[in-house]
């Protein structure tokens, strides 16, 4: 098994990512750490453990940044709503969280592990930053950090940028050149990790003890895609990072090099990917190019279904 920490800001896709990993029998999730960015750090902790509770995942969830680095925080309601989980009422929180920082929480599991761990960052890296920053040496004991966020040709928040990476970039820029490997799971490919209308209708349709939350909820998620972007379905971003950790197949992805733009606020957040070799300066990145969409979206129906029939 692969053993994993997620640091999140559900989220709806980020709540797919929670749900992917506790259902998938290769996947060890050690905790789930939480960041402002889809809402505000108490909605997005809160949302966690509203999330945990319903799939009963009895394991350490600590809270991290209520705000960027350096930044005002930028949320996404139009995409969230204002609860960052709006479509269905998830179970007051359950679980007791942990009372030290997502930073230390990361630090302290990286210290004690006696086998690396995979980060996956799906939200605003600021948490994985402070990690780096507070601790440099920590970085050996990370196998690989498989985060969502970026794009070569997409974007979204703005003309330039991907969410995740437009919110904190000077985070994303310590990320990037950290010298620990990545995987770069952005635009590119999460806009093609659709789960469309039709299969959203056969989650609700199931009506499930999860399915009957999640349905509704990819179909909020999923509406609001199609308002904004003319999308035919929901683009589960978050959990393709945890699907490439299960399975590395369901993408394709070449070393390249990525910078990350701090200075312009025009292209503020773009992650440059240096795709024939222009510069001189080394791959730092396993960057996603293709997605296999159906072994994804079958990934996803298949964990629901498991989890539903778990709580039968
Ligand atoms: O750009 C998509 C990313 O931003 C996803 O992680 C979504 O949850 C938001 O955080
Ligand atoms: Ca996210």
């Amino acid at each position: 098994m692969t053993r994993i920490i997620i640091d999140c800001d559900p989220g709806h896709d980020d709540m797919m990512a929670i749900m992917l990993a506790s259902a998938s029998d290769k996947i060890d999730l050690l905790g789930v750490t939480t960041v402002a960015g889809n809402q505000t750090g108490d909605k997005t902790f809160e949302n966690a453990l509203r999330i945990l509770t319903l799939i009963k995942e009895e394991i350490p969830v600590a809270r991290g940044a209520d705000k960027p680095l350096l930044r005002e925080l930028v949320t996404a309601p139009e995409f969230h709503g204002q609860s960052g989980l709006d479509g269905a009422e998830l179970p007051e929180p359950g679980i007791k969280p942990l009372h030290i920082d997502a930073v230390d929480f990361i630090i302290d599991m990286l210290e004690e592990s006696l086998e690396k761990i995979v980060l996956v960052p799906t939200g605003p890296l600021t948490n994985i930053a402070m990690v780096l920053l507070k601790n440099p040496d920590i970085k050996h004991k990370i196998e690989r950090i498989v985060l969502m966020g970026g794009g070569m040709h997409d974007s979204n928040v703005t003309p330039a940028a991907e969410f995740n990476i437009y919110v904190d970039p000077e985070a994303a820029k310590i990320v990037f050149g950290s010298g620990v490997p990545i995987t770069m799971v952005g635009l590119d490919v999460t806009n093609r990790a659709l789960m469309s209308f039709e299969e959203i209708e056969g989650i609700v349709a199931d009506n499930g003890v999860i399915s009957s939350k999640v349905g509704p909820l990819l179909k909020f998620f999923a509406n609001a895609n199609k308002k904004i972007f003319g999308l035919n379905g929901a683009p589960i971003h978050d959990a393709l990072a945890v699907a490439a950790v299960i399975d590395p197949t369901v993408v394709e992805t070449k070393f390249l090099n990525v910078q990350v733009e701090v200075s312009s606020e025009l292209t503020r957040g773009a992650t440059v990917v240096d795709i024939y070799g222009a510069t001189s300066n080394s791959p730092n990145v396993d960057v996603a190019l293709e997605v296999d969409t159906p072994k994804f979206v079958h990934f996803m129906v298949d964990s629901i279904r498991k989890l539903d029939k778990k709580f039968a």
